[in-house]
Parts: structure tokens; sequence; C-alpha cells
């Protein structure tokens, strides 16, 4: 095996450390024994250079550009697959026969209801709740309506509860915005499939039955597949961390919907369309736009643009961008939204000829367009995070579901480095000054 040797220069004592390799990717130093045998932790805020665990379900490379999902190429997965198949995958490490789909398809539709109960939760929420806010706090609220297969070390409990996820995170994601917008729930429908029967649910009324359209669908199934899973990322490692302690898997889910919902990760799709708004709106020339984005003085950001791995391409953008293009012309569109695919084109082609953007290898991720495909689907802009975690929750469950199942895993409990004071002396309230 090989080693990476550390010579502590104060003492000049070393340290072998194994040097482990994995099936692609940088070779990673195991420093779990650097404790013991230096007394030293490491330090790397953000996680720079840290794999924070083992895993074989997806493979990225960010300075080429590659994603894998259990081995297959995203495009492939993209041209050839469809979501739920792409589901099986990620959970089973493998590609389903024809029987194995059937049955996965079937129990999936079989777990698509919520238990009538839940409801209350969604109209104890403000009228004005951010969808994301509600799915936080369903999803959490699961753990208390699903009991009965929650024994987190038997693996067909962990099925169940995995299927349940997966069948429900489309019924809850509609439902907060049926309640957002003031209109009732619809029911799911088991003649539909998983992407058709969430326009279903989202667009339908008692009075005008709507017809999902296939090209939308279509469309949607693709998007989710592009977001099924990504290693490692914030939300992902949160579900992991959250469910090291054998936390309940809903309760350790909706972490992970929680972290999602920030700007810099999920709700960046969110923030790209708010900012092609603003860019409209003012009426300024998109190099003002430009400007301020490379001004240290001004924290304003290009958002869909930069990604903590991709720093070549980022793939899903790739394929992302085709299907924006697809439907657009596809599909009949506001001026509006043409409006808003001119400006995202123009922003994309000038950031990529700046010497600013290129020499920090800034791409446009897939959050640049995914909001304009939710946009042109009548999708409206809050719900886009919700999206995400409607597609995420299958990456998010099958790496809970990976660790739980590691013999002797333990809890997740980093160290840190202290900055503070120490041995201070307690002086009583009267005498501070
Ligand atoms: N606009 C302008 N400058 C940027 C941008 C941007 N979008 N992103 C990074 N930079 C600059 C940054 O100021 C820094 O410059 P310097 O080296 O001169 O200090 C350099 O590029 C490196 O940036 P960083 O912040 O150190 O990079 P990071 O890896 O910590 O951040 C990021 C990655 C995605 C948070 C960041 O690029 C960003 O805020 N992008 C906009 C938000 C966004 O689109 N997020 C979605 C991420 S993809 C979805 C997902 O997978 O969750």
């Amino acid at each position: 095996m090989s080693t990476v040797t550390i010579i502590d220069d104060e003492t000049g004592k070393k340290v072998q450390m194994p040097l482990l390799t994995p099936t692609s990717g940088p070779k990673t130093i195991d420093i779990s024994m650097l404790y013991k045998e230096l007394g030293y932790f490491t330090y790397d805020p953000g996680f720079m250079s840290t794999a924070s665990c083992s895993s074989a379900i997806t493979f990225l490379d960010g300075e080429q550009g590659i994603l894998q999902y259990r081995g297959y190429p995203i495009e492939q997965l993209a041209e050839h697959s469809n979501y739920l198949e792409v589901c099986y995958l990620l959970l089973n490490n493998k590609l389903p026969n024809r029987l194995e789909l059937t049955e996965f398809e079937v129990d999936i539709t079989n777990h698509t209801m919520l238990h009538e109960a839940l409801k209350s939760f969604f109209s104890g929420f403000r009228r004005d709740a951010h969808p994301m806010a509600i799915m936080v706090g369903v999803v959490g609220a699961l753990a208390a309506f699903y009991h009965d297969h929650m024994d987190i070390k038997n693996p067909e409990h962990r099925k169940i509860t995995a299927h349940r996820l997966l069948a429900k995170m489309p019924t809850i994601a509609a439902w907060s915005y049926r309640f957002a917008t003031g209109k009732p729930f619809v029911y799911p429908r088991n003649d539909l499939n998983y992407t058709e029967n969430f326009l279903h649910m989202m667009f339908s009324m008692p009075s005008n039955d709507y017809k999902p359209s296939s090209l939308l669908a279509k469309a949607l199934d693709l998007i989710l597949i592009l977001h099924a899973d990504h290693e490692q990322n914030a939300s992902t490692s949160t579900v992991r961390l959250a469910g090291s302690s054998d936390a309940n898997p809903f309760a350790a889910v909706a972490a992970g919907v929680a972290t999602l919902w920030g700007p810099a990760h999920g709700g960046a799709n969110e923030a790209v369309i708010r900012m092609l708004i603003d860019i409209n709106e003012s009426g300024k020339p998109l190099q003002l736009f430009i400007d301020r984005a490379k001004d240290k003085n001004d924290d304003f950001r290009l958002m869909g643009f930069g990604h903590r791995v991709y720093k070549n391409h980022d793939p899903r953008a790739t394929l992302i961008r085709e299907i924006c293009h697809k439907l657009l012309n596809e599909m009949e569109t506001t001026g509006e939204q043409q409006k808003m695919l001119e400006t995202a084109m123009a922003l994309e082609k000038v950031a990529l000829e700046d010497e600013y953007f290129i020499t920090r290898n800034l791409y446009p991720n897939v959050d640049f367009y995914s909001g304009i495909i939710f946009l042109a689907m009548g999708i409206p802009m809050n719900m886009f995070t919700v999206m995400f975690a409607m597609a995420r929750t299958v990456g998010w469950v099958a790496q809970w579901n990976e660790m739980i199942s590691e013999p002797g895993y333990k809890i997740g409990r980093p160290r840190q480095l202290y900055t503070g004071p120490i041995d201070l002396k307690y002086d009583s309230i009267d005498k501070r000054s």
C-alpha cells in the first residue's frame, strides 16, 4: 500500500499515512490516525481538500466536466433513460430489468398519497409562506406519520422509507404551490407517470382538467435526471451528518431540504431569474452588471456562474442548455420569456469572453438554465428550489442508505481550530464594564 509520510518539523517524528486510491479521481490521504499519532487536527474550512466519506454512487471530475451515476455517464442517462429508472439505479446500484422497473414504478405509484392529516400542516402555514419553508416543515413532519417501518438497521425498512420519500415528494411539492396560491389540493393519479402526475397535481383544477403535455413532461423528466445526485454537496453532506446520529431519515432529509434552500446552493436558479428580471427592468447595459460582478467592493455576483467543483464546464449545463433551446423553440413562449432567454444568452456570451471569468473558470452552471425552463413551464419562481429538492431526494436517500449500510459507521463529529479566549475569570454582574 502506498503511503504519505508526514514529518513534524517541531519534534522530527515521522508518521506514514495510507494513500487510498479511488476508482477514479485524486488519491486520498487517510489521516484518521493523525490525532492519535501526532496530536494534530487538520484544518480545511469549506472542505476544499477533504473527502468526507467513501461512496460508490456518483463520480464527478470537475476539471474535465464529468458526471456519472453508478458509473453511467450523465449524457447516456439523459439520452436513453428516464427519472424513475435513474432512481432505481442510484438506489440499487444496477439498471433494472423490465420486471424490476415495472415493480419499482408500481411501488412508487402506490406511495404517492399523503396521510390525510398532513393536509392540516399545509393550512397551518401563512398564505405567503415560501414553498421551501412549507417543504422543510412537511418533510420533517413525515417522521411523525410513518413510524411503522423505521428500524433504520433493517434494509427492507430503509427501502420502504426511500420509496415513500421518492413517491411523496412530488405531492408535497405540488401541494406547497397549491396552498401558496389558494388553490385546492389535487390528489395524485395512478394512470399518469411520475412527471405527468406532478404536472397534474400542480395545474389541474376541479373546473378544468389539465392534460400534461408530453413535451413538458419529458423536459421535466430530464431536469430531474440531471439533478438526481451530485456526490457530497452541502445538502447531501447535511443529510449524511444528520443521519449519522441515527436520526429519523425524514428529519435528516428535511435538513437537506433546508440546506438546499440557500442561494449559493439550490436557491441559485431562483436567483438567476431575479437577476435577469432586474437586468431587463433596469434598462441599463449588460456590461454594467458584468463590471459589478467583477468589483470586489460590490457583493453582486453573476448568479448561475461558477461552481465549487466544476472548473471547466458543468456537463449538466451543456445538456440543459439544449433542452432550454428546444423547449422555447417548440412551445409558445411569452415575450417576457423570450426577452429573458436573450438576456441570458447575451450574459453567457459576454461572461465567457471576459478575462475575469475565463481566468477564474467561471462557467454557467445548471441553475443558469433550469430557471428559464421552469418559467416556460408555468412554474413560479419561488417553486424552483422545490423542484430541485424533489429531484435530489433520491440522491439524499441513496447516500443516507449507503452510509447506514456500512458496517461500523460513526457519528459525524468534526473538530475545530479554537480561536477564542481561555481560562477567563467569572466576574459578578456589578463588576463588569
Ligand atoms: N460572479 C462573480 N465572481 C465570482 C462568481 C460569480 N458568480 N463566482 C465566483 N466568483 C469569483 C470570486 O469572487 C473569487 O474571485 P477572487 O479569486 O478574485 O477572490 C473566485 O471567483 C473564486 O470564487 P469562490 O467564491 O472562491 O468559489 P467557490 O468555489 O467558493 O464558490 C459558488 C462557488 C458556486 C458558491 C460561487 O461561484 C457562486 O457564488 N456562484 C453564484 C451562485 C450559484 O450560481 N450557485 C449555484 C451553484 S451550482 C448548483 C449546485 O450544485 O448546488
